[in-house]
């Protein structure tokens, strides 16, 4: 016999309990937001570290406070050990999508992920995948895998996708009320998944399948990642043409329709924007299809970490200081302001790029304390002393617990790639744009 409307009919009448499979910058988020809506969670992970650090109380997650995590705790328990997912009625997967060699999909956390929850389902269960992925993946990687339990979609168990698109350091979009776009590997599943997602999240956009719902994830980054390559370009005519392109963009930007703004930097970083596009990419090749803005976006951006440091040796030049053995300060490494993540973040090639020249590059980053490169740096306090003793002092991240008056009054040079002191009105001589 079916176990589906039972499943129905416990989502509709809210009697059911979650797990989250993956507690980073997205499974721990869902686990809090999900127990203040009153739901009970087990949060699972792998990493048995992470598992003690959270069942001791201590996040390790930007958005998630420990004082959050003591507001929810007798909703919420930690584990590491999958035998706990049994006795959970809907399962949901935020494990990693990195990318594997030539930049194609990984899709061995998701596979591992789905293994242990076929390890565990039973009819019953309501599987969600959170990770963002290239279209296809719920139905041709992940279905398979749970159905070789023996249990199948739409009689045992239901199954959808419905991407995460939290925005970590964001105070005014949290999980609860970002859309939710949901799209099941059956209509049962969408059906069923927007109702999982109305119980703690303001507003579901139900799609038509998982495909729609995986699409509408990568087109949201590779949107992001074409304008900031079109910022990036942009930035270098502005320089030549001799204007500022932050006024150029603000100016735009007062338009009330048909413009959005997106800014220049060093680069693009972060666990998601430089990564998705080539998930969509590698899936259009499958198609025979190409997508030849991406690739066009991938040689803006990934040169402008060198773009930055022949700005810096340049302006280094100019007043008879050499790049070799020069004193470059960093500020800020995270790849977004406010958030203790580096992953990919442009900082790290950028210090490799000027050591490789033979500058002497020290940091410094209020949220990261120790940047794990060939040769470890560990992050200095800001003081008077160090930005007077800087040749340059670059700006790469403008997190806000930074006093920009000092570096602006004291630095002898600044290149701000982020304009962190044109943003908050500060002007100085010794300030250089990329
Ligand atoms: N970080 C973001 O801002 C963001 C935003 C939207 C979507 N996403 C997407 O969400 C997914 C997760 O990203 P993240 O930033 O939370 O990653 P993360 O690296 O911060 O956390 C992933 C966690 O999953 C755990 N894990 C790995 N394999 C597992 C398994 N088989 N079972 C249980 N746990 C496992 C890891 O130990 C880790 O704790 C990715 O697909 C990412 O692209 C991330």
């Amino acid at each position: 016999m079916s176990t589906v409307p039972k499943i129905v009919e416990d989502l509709e009448a809210w009697s059911w309990n979650a797990a989250v499979l993956g507690l980073g910058y997205v499974g721990l988020p869902l686990v809090v937001t999900m127990a203040r809506a009153g739901i009970d969670v087990t949060g699972f992970d792998v990493d048995p570290e992470t598992v003690a650090r959270l069942q001791a109380g201590r996040s390790h997650v930007d958005d998630v406070s420990d004082a959050d995590l003591a507001e929810v705790a007798a909703r919420t328990t930690f584990s590491a050990d999958p035998d706990e997912l049994k006795d959970r009625d809907v399962l949901f997967i935020c494990v990693p999508t990195p990318l594997a060699v030539g930049k194609q999909p990984d899709m061995t956390y998701i596979e591992q992920a789905a293994r242990i929850v076929a390890g565990s389902l039973r009819p019953g269960h309501t599987v969600i995948l959170e990770s963002t992925t290239y279209p296809g993946t719920t139905q041709d990687v992940v279905q398979p895998i749970l159905e070789s339990s023996g249990l199948r979609l739409d009689e045992h168990f239901l199954l959808a996708y419905a991407p995460e698109r939290v925005d970590p350091g964001n105070a005014s979009f949290r999980t609860a009320n970002i859309p939710r776009v949901v799209g099941g590997a059956s209509t049962t599943s969408t059906e069923a998944a927007a109702t999982i997602y109305r119980r703690f999240v303001q507003k579901v956009h139900p799609v038509a399948d998982a495909r729609t719902a995986e699409m509408s994830k990568l087109v949201e980054n590779t949107f992001r990642w074409v304008n900031i390559a079109l910022a990036n370009e942009l930035s270098s005519v502005a320089r030549a043409i001799g204007v500022n392109i932050w006024d150029v963009i603000e100016a735009a930007a007062t338009k009330p329709f048909g413009f959005m703004p997106f800014y220049p930097g060093p680069g693009v970083g972060g666990h998601c924007i430089p990564l998705d596009p080539f998930y969509l990419q590698w899936a259009a090749r499958l198609t025979g299809e190409g997508t030849r803005f991406i690739e066009l976006a991938e040689m803006v951006n990934a040169r402008m970490p060198q773009v930055v440091v022949t700005r810096v040796t340049q302006a280094l030049n100019e007043r008879g200081v050499a790049v070799r053995g020069a004193r470059v300060v960093v500020v800020g490494v995270s790849y977004k302001p406010n958030v203790r993540d580096y992953r990919e973040s442009p900082a790290l090639e950028v210090i490799r790029h000027l050591q490789s020249w033979g500058a002497i590059v020290s940091y410094v980053d209020p949220l990261v304390p120790e940047l794990p490169l060939e040769s470890p740096l560990i992050a200095h306090p800001l003081t008077p002393e160090l930005v007077a003793s800087a040749d340059v002092l670059l700006i790469l991240c403008d997190h806000d617990a930074l006093d920009y008056e000092m570096i602006a009054r004291d630095g002898r040079l600044v290149v701000d790639t982020r304009n962190a002191l044109g943003r908050r009105g500060i002007t100085s001589p010794n300030v250089l744009l990329p």
